[in-house]
This record gives structure tokens, C-alpha cells and sequence, in this order.
């Protein structure tokens, strides 16, 4: 569903910085030829994310679900000097794919692309997060602020994409949906939770924006 106007969305886009060319480059193979291209984050959501990563200036950022990178490499941007990125994604499929952007971005060093399963791996990982983005499965959204909330550092960010659900959440006809119920739970489990504070804006399609106190 689009939340704005196209008439606004466009003048949203013409007054936003342009998709970097390798982003553009990126996203367009994706719509080529990967499945469910609107699942990438795209130009403007692309454009706050980034945004988001120059303005918390992290050093450490874990994000749940790579898809083809497009995310890993907006947030790329905002990095500290030395500054590294793990990503997990449980499709090895687009392994190759991710690298080889990766490796376009010169950004070799910087992005971990973890293939597998988040909920074996996050448990693994020992760095502290100034940001975690959770942007996969969504029955698992609850499951992952669970296993990374004591990882986030106080004052770090744990950002849920798709929180809107094309406004299913809204719809009390959806109620049986297991990703409609698990967003909804989602949105009240860190609306309740007195650890973090809480944002929810309606960017694209919904980025539930919590920073731990
Ligand atoms: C919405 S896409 C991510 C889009 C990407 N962050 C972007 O903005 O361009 C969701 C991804 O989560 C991955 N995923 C689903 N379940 C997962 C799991 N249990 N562990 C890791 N990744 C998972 C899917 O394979 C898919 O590529």
C-alpha cells in the first residue's frame, strides 16, 4: 500500500538526495532478477536510513536481514572510521549477489554477510550494537529485540522495518494473519517495554524506531 499521495511521493523524491549510482545499480538488478524486489528498501527509505546511520554515528550495527544489501549499504555510509557491519540472512541464494555489491562498495572489511539462520547466530555474536536493524522474518521480530536488547548499548537504536504492514495492522479482519499479529505484538511489546522509548514512524512501511535508555 502507498501511505502518501504519488504526487507527494514525488516531491518527496525530488527534494531527497539521488540513490548513489551503485545503490541504483543495485537496486534495479534486484527488480531484474531477484524475487519479491519490493522487499529492498529502496531510494528514500534508503536515503533516511542512511540519514539515520550519519546522525547515531555507529561503530558497531547488526541487521537482521541482508536480502541483496541494499540496507547494509545505506547504513554503510554513517559508519565510524573502523566501524563494522554484521548481516544475516538465512537465504544462501543471494550470497553472491550481496558479496559481490560488497565487494563493489569496497566495503570487504567492514560488512560480515553471515548466511544462515538469525536466531543461531545473533546468539553468537559478542560485540556491542550502537544499532541493530530487524528487517526479516516478522513472526520473529519480538524473538529478536529479546536476544538483542542487552547487546544494544545504552543510548544505541533498534530500528523494525514493516511495522505498518500495508496497513493490515489497522484491520481487524487481518487479526488471524500470523505476520499482522506478530507486527502488532511486536509494536506493543517496545510500546510497554520501559527500557527503550519509542517512535513509530510512517516512513514507506512503517519503521518502529526504539532507543534504549
Ligand atoms: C525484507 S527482506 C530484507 C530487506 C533488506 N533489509 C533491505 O532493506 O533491502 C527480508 C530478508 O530476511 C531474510 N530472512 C527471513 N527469515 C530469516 C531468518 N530466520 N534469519 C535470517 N534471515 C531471514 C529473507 O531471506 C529476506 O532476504
Amino acid at each position: 500500500m502507498d501511505f502518501l499521495p504519488e504526487a507527494i511521493e514525488a516531491y518527496v523524491a525530488q527534494h531527497t538526495e539521488k540513490e548513489p549510482a551503485l545503490l541504483a545499480e543495485l537496486n534495479h538488478e534486484t527488480w531484474e532478477k531477484v524475487l519479491i524486489p519490493r522487499m529492498l528498501s529502496g531510494h528514500i527509505q534508503g536515503r533516511i536510513l542512511s540519514m539515520f546511520s550519519h546522525m547515531i554515528n555507529p561503530k558497531n550495527i547488526l541487521e537482521i536481514g541482508t536480502y541483496t544489501g541494499y540496507s547494509a549499504l545505506c547504513f554503510a555510509e554513517g559508519l565510524q572510521a573502523g566501524g563494522k557491519i554484521h548481516t544475516i540472512d538465512i537465504n544462501e541464494e543471494l550470497e553472491p549477489m550481496v558479496s559481490r555489491y560488497i565487494d563493489k562498495a569496497g566495503l570487504k572489511d567492514t560488512i560480515m554477510n553471515h548466511v544462515g539462520d538469525a536466531m543461531e547466530i545473533i546468539p553468537k555474536l559478542t560485540e556491542t550494537f550502537d544499532l541493530v536493524f530487524i528487517d526479516a522474518d516478522k513472526t520473529n521480530y519480538s524473538n529478536y529485540f529479546d536476544l538483542v536488547i542487552d547487546k544494544v548499548r545504552p543510548g544505541g537504536y533498534i530500528i523494525a522495518d514493516n511495522v505498518l504492514w500495508s496497513g493490515k495492522v489497522v484491520d481487524e479482519a487481518e487479526n488471524n494473519d500470523p505476520d499482522t499479529a506478530a507486527l502488532k505484538a511486536y509494536c506493543t511489546k517496545i510500546h510497554q517495554d520501559d527500557r527503550v522509548q519509542d517512535v513509530l514512524f510512517p516512513v514507506r512501511d512503517g519503521l518502529m524506531v526504539a532507543r534504549k535508555k
